[in-house]
C-alpha cells in the first residue's frame, strides 16, 4: 500500500491520504479519507460538532496515527513522525500555549524546538500584544491567548499549517487580524488548512472547502 501512494504522490502534493481510518477508543472517526491538497493550497474545513475536524488535524500533525490506511505530508511518510512534526504547526482551539512562560518566552520556545529564528518582539507587536510581552500566559484573556498563538503560527510559518477554530473567542479586530496574518502566510506559499465553524470568514482565506461528515470528506462547492 505504501507503494501505491508512492507512485502517485509528487512533490506538488502538501498532503495525500489514501484510505486513512481512525479508530478512538470504541469510536471510528475516520472512515475511509481520500484527501489531496496541493502545495500552498488553502482549505477549509468544515463538519458539525463532533464530526472529527480536530481529531483529522492531529492526524494530519502526526499526533495521532491512522488505524488504517496511509498519507504523505510534504513528502514525508505520515508515520515519520519527527519529519512530520518539522514540516507542520498546529494551532489548537485552545491556543496550546505553556501557562507558566511568559508571550515572549512562549514564542522563543517554539522558535527553538524548530531551530528556527524571528523576530520576537515584532510578532508580539502585529497582534497588539507588545505590552503583555513578560506576562505569563494564564494570565490572559481567552482573545489574548489566540492572538499570542497565532503570532506563534505567524513566526514559524511551517509549509503545512494547521489551524482549529481561529476565530473563537475573538473580536471583529480579532478576526480581522486573523484573516490578514492567515493570508500573509499563503502569500509566502504555506499550505493552510483552517477548521472553523465560520465558512464565509475561512473561505476568505482558504477558499476550498471540504465537510467531513460520517467519517468522510467531501468536497464543498462555493455558496453552499
Ligand atoms: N481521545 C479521544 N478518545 C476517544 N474519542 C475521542 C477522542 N478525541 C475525540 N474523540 C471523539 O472523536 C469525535 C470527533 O471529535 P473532534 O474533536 O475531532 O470533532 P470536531 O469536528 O473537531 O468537533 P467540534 O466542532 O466540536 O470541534 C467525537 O465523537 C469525540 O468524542
Ligand atoms: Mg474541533
Amino acid at each position: 500500500m505504501a507503494d501505491l501512494l508512492s507512485a502517485t504522490a509528487t512533490p506538488a502534493h502538501a498532503l495525500q491520504l489514501r484510505g486513512v481510518w481512525l479508530r478512538l477508543g470504541r469510536e471510528v472517526i475516520l472512515r475511509g479519507v481520500d484527501l489531496d491538497v496541493s502545495r500552498g493550497e488553502g482549505v477549509t474545513l468544515l463538519g458539525e460538532n463532533g464530526a472529527g475536524k480536530t481529531t483529522l488535524l492531529r492526524l494530519l500533525a502526526s499526533a495521532l496515527r491512522p488505524t488504517r490506511g496511509e498519507g504523505r505530508v510534504m513528502d514525508f511518510d505520515l508515520r515519520d513522525s519527527r519529519a512530520v512534526r518539522d514540516q507542520v504547526h498546529l494551532m489548537p482551539v485552545d491556543a496550546g500555549l505553556y501557562p507558566d512562560l511568559s508571550c515572549a518566552e512562549n514564542l522563543d520556545f517554539a522558535l527553538r524546538m524548530h531551530r528556527a529564528a524571528g523576530d520576537v518582539p515584532a510578532a508580539l507587536r502585529r497582534v497588539n500584544l507588545e505590552a503583555a510581552a513578560a506576562r505569563r500566559v494564564r494570565f490572559l484573556s481567552a482573545g489574548m491567548r489566540k492572538r499570542l498563538a497565532l503570532a506563534r503560527a505567524h513566526l514559524l510559518a511551517r509549509p503545512l499549517t494547521l489551524v482549529d477554530e481561529p476565530f473563537a473567542n475573538l473580536d471583529d479586530a480579532g478576526r480581522a487580524l486573523t484573516l490578514h496574518l492567515l493570508g500573509e502566510l499563503r502569500a509566502r506559499g504555506v499550505t493552510l488548512i483552517v477548521a472553523a465553524h465560520e465558512p464565509d470568514l475561512a473561505r476568505q482565506v482558504a477558499p476550498r472547502a471540504l465537510r467531513l461528515s460520517a467519517g468522510k470528506v467531501e468536497e464543498v462547492g462555493h455558496g453552499s
